[in-house]
């Protein structure tokens, strides 16, 4: 791993362009924290990370920390590192607000300071919400199964906002082949993006060939497995990508930490890996890493067979009473649950 921390130069950084024309950069930082790192901590990476030429930040109302990381953006826009123009922010409504996004939309600019988003996403398809902390096996009485007609309605508001210019870009996350079949008729702008959680052990290859077919770009979260994901995302038979051993080979052919490999998969595939570290050998690495020795055909054919289907995030906080398990969040069936 490199110790030498000369910053990369974003234009070397590949981009990919959406249907808006707008260029994303190929790989983003990731802003949540789990329950292990503090909004400052954070906040300091995000604003070490951009000197060191990251240019694309991955935020969420519900990381808590929109303020902090607002204050680092604010830093390195007055010291002269980047303009707002530079940066890709995205930002997320979350599942509490599906009835006024324009206000949370405003809130999240506030707190970042920023005029506009790049990206604004529907964080997940559903209102249902959580307390902060809430075990696994919580199910909160107010929460529903999916619907179109409450789905549409968040996403008209969505489609306002970038007629008001708050957002140049919108798109969705969480989301299945079926309720994209039951909403993308109805929409008058289409998801730039889909934000789904892609990593080696869980490629999703039918989910992620229907959203490239559509048009969409597809935004991979924990693309690194991740590793330091709260207790409530954990169960005995999640596959570990880092210790895999297709991963772990070619790491060490080319000498650098298995999570490597997995970014360097990830972009080679066409996804947009967004790996979170608050730790700047780990971050610089992911960013250096992202613009030299790509994987051989050989490696990426090879990486195919590290697919494993072993979801992390299940979303079992979402359920609603009398679903049967987080199966049901995710339409294993080609059906829309209810
Ligand atoms: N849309 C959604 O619903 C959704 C859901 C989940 C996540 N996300 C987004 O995706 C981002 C990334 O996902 P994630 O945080 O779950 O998982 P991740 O990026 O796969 O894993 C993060 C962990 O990987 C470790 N790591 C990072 N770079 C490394 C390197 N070069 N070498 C070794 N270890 C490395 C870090 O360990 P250390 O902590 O020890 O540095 C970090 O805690 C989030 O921060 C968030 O922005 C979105």
């Amino acid at each position: 791993m490199s110790e030498n921390f000369e910053p990369i130069n974003p234009e070397l950084v590949p981009k990919k362009k959406l249907r808006s024309g707008d260029e994303i950069p190929a790989i983003g930082l990731g802003t949540f924290g789990s329950d292990f790192y503090s909004k400052e901590e954070i906040a300091e990476a995000v604003k070490d990370a951009i000197r060191l030429g990251y240019r694309h930040i991955d935020c969420a109302e519900v990381y808590m920390n929109e303020k902090e990381i607002g204050q680092a953006i604010a830093e390195v826009i007055k010291e002269g590192t980047v303009k707002r123009e530079d940066l890709w922010i995205t930002g997320k409504v979350w599942n509490n607000h599906h009835r006024e996004v324009e206000k949370a939309c405003r809130k999240s600019l506030e707190d970042l300071g920023i005029g506009y988003f790049d990206l604004y996403l529907v964080h997940w398809p559903f209102p249902n919400h959580h307390a902060p902390g809430a075990p696994p096996d919580a199910r909160n009485p107010d929460s529903k199964p999916f619907s179109v007609d409450e789905f549409m309605d968040t996403w008209k508001q969505m489609e306002a906002l970038v007629e008001k210019g708050l957002t140049k870009n919108i798109g969705t996350s969480n989301m299945t082949i079926a309720k994209f079949e039951a909403t993308l008729p109805h929409m008058r702008i289409l998801p730039a993006a889909n934000e789904m959680e892609l990593h080696p052990c869980f490629q999703q290859p039918e989910l992620f060939n229907y959203v490239v077919e559509k048009g969409m770009q597809p935004i991979g979260y924990s693309p690194i497995g991740s590793p330091k994901r709260p207790e409530r995302d954990r169960t005995d038979q999640d596959a570990v990508d880092i210790e895999h051993p297709i991963v772990v080979k070619i790491a060490e052919r080319l000498s650098v930490h298995p999570a490597i490999v997995c970014i360097k998969w990830a972009i080679q595939r066409g996804q947009i890996p967004i790996p979170f570290s608050v730790h700047r050998s780990k971050y610089y690495s992911n960013l250096a890493n992202a613009i030299k020795d790509p994987l051989t055909e050989e490696e990426m054919e090879e990486m195919k067979k590290v697919d494993c289907n072993s979801r992390l995030i299940k979303g079992q906080v979402f359920l609603w009473e009398g679903a049967r398990g987080w199966e049901d969040l995710w339409d294993l069936d080609g059906k829309i649950a209810q």
